[in-house]
């Protein structure tokens, strides 16, 4: 990561090989504009302010301002303006940026909440530099190495400032490292492998990890997650961290489905279907990576994670279509289709993390293709049976910039999931495959407060955005460490 670092000086003063000069729609582009004499640019290129546009403008003898270069970049209208499209800004310019060797980028502050935007800045540098090359042998000697320093400018108190940039850089870093997991290939990404990722993050960070493995997970009762893994030679883990912030609290409980590889099982997927499937452990590393960051930021809090990781194969060890599993607990679920594993191995950790008392469970999985239907790509599918704990999480989505969107837990579907011989059975009818979905999980909360993140579409971009290439997109590490971070300041 190159080093980040807080200044309060003017635009036109600062030293970097490239200044970042966000400017906005309409007669009044910003005040950095107007500073450092780039009104003369911008309007002699027509510029319009209009997001996506950019303009980069070397220095010429004469010119008001120090750095080398500066780079101009539309965000649209004041008046809409927010620390969401900052960031997006941010990250559409972070490849151009990449051929200088220092960054400077002025912030303007004409919204509530500066410091959300100066963290905003570095998160939009962060994600949008992300490339995964880790497999590439020939390295691209065209391709820029990318920028080593980056001073974010903006007219705040010091000490704000600095804890900003500061907390961009912990939130990048965590989602950049929860990308990373989704994105190595499935092969050297087994369930034992996430799990090792987990524990040396934990002794980085400081978390207490606990990793429970298969024979384990057989003797506490886990038939979800073991089941899930029986095709597999690649045995199933169960990966616990500890974040202790505050002195006898509730904790707040997390957790995330880890397939690590989703083939269908025997309820086989076809070829198309299986080719982003390494990234069904997507919410299992967006859970981990916000644990990271939590660590690192300290909030007065308590948090506990509780990750499944199972591999879905097709074997003749392989749980079958009509077997029933016992969950932790007790329940009993009879599996009519292998390919809703998810919801399986989410049951047993949901009624682990019960036993804990928390004071709310979130989890986050890639469940449904029916959810992608619904919402499309990018948004999150919330279901919950909190309607307090759902305005929170959905506050802070809204707050970092991952839309997420409200769907019914409509109980007068449970019947769908109702079995002949089990307790529950774990797919419904064809329509609104998302919410009966959710309602088997419902069946392992117990009355705890709970939400779950259906992310089956944001947590992979098929297209790359302005975030970050195509591939794991880290979705939701933001909005579940901005949901930590909120508690510890209601308290
Ligand atoms: N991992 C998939 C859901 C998914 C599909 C995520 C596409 C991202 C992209 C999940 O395990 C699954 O296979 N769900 C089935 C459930 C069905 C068998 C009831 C689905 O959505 O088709
Ligand atoms: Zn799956
Ligand atoms: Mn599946």
């Amino acid at each position: 990561m190159p080093k980040y670092s807080f200044s309060s000086e003017s635009p036109a003063r600062v030293k970097a090989d490239v200044l970042v000069l966000p400017v906005f729609k309409g007669p009044r582009p910003g005040p950095g504009v107007k500073e450092t004499g780039l009104d003369g640019a911008y309007k002699a290129a027509k510029l319009l302010g209009k997001r996506g546009e950019n303009l980069l403008v070397p220095r010429r003898s004469g010119d008001r301002f120090a750095a080398g270069a500066a780079l101009l970049v539309g965000v649209g209208d004041e008046d809409e303006f927010t620390a969401s499209a900052l960031r997006k800004a941010h990250g559409r310019v972070a490849p151009i940026l990449a051929r200088f060797g220092s960054v400077a980028t002025a912030i303007p502050l004409v919204f509530e909440g500066d410091d959300d935007a100066l963290q905003a800045a570095v998160e939009g540098l962060e994600l949008g530099s992300y490339r995964f090359d880790r497999y590439k042998t020939r390295s691209d000697d065209d391709r820029p190495k990318g920028f080593a320093k980056a001073t974010v400018v903006g007219d705040v108190d010091a000490k704000a400032g600095r804890a900003a940039v500061r907390r961009g850089e912990v939130i990048a870093g965590a989602v950049t490292w929860a990308r990373d997991l989704v994105n190595t290939p499935a092969g050297d990404m087994p369930p034992a492998q996430i799990a090792r990722e987990a524990q040396k993050m934990a002794k980085e960070v400081g978390l207490t990890c606990k990793i429970w493995t298969e024979p384990e997970l057989r003797r506490g009762g886990f038939g979800g997650i073991v089941g899930v893994g029986a095709g597999s030679v690649n045995p199933p883990r169960f990966i616990e961290l500890t974040y202790k912030g505050a002195a006898g609290a509730k904790p707040i409980a997390l957790t995330g489905k880890g397939v690590a590889f989703d083939s269908g099982g025997l309820s086989i997927k076809d070829a198309k279907g299986m080719e982003t499937m390494k990234g069904d452990m997507g919410g299992a590393a967006s859970i981990l990576g916000a644990m990271r960051a939590i660590a690192q930021l300290k909030p007065k809090v308590n948090v506990i994670a509780a990750v499944p990781s199972s591999e879905n194969m097709p074997s003749g060890s392989a749980t079958k279509p009509g077997d029933v599993l016992k969950h932790r607990g007790g329940k009993t679920s009879e599996v009519l289709n292998t390919d809703a594993e998810g919801r399986l191995i989410l049951a047993d950790a949901l009624a682990y993390l019960t036993e804990k008392r928390p004071r709310a469970i979130v989890d986050t999985a890639t469940l449904t293709g029916a959810c992608m239907v619904a919402l499309g790509a990018d948004i999150t599918g919330a279901f919950g049976t909190d309607e307090a704990l759902i305005s929170q999480i959905r506050a802070a989505g809204e707050a970092v910039g991952e839309p997420v969107w409200q769907l019914p837990l409509w109980r007068e579907y449970k019947p769908q999931i109702e079995s002949a011989v089990a307790d529950v059975k774990n797919i419904g009818n064809r329509y609104g495959g998302a919410i009966t979905a959710a309602l088997f999980l419902a069946e392992f909360v117990g009355d705890t407060p709970w939400v779950h993140l259906d992310i089956a579409g944001p947590a992979f971009s098929e297209k790359g955005n302005d975030l970050g290439p195509k591939g794991g997109t880290g979705v939701p590490v933001r909005t579940l460490v901005r949901y930590v971070l909120d508690r510890a300041a209601d308290e």
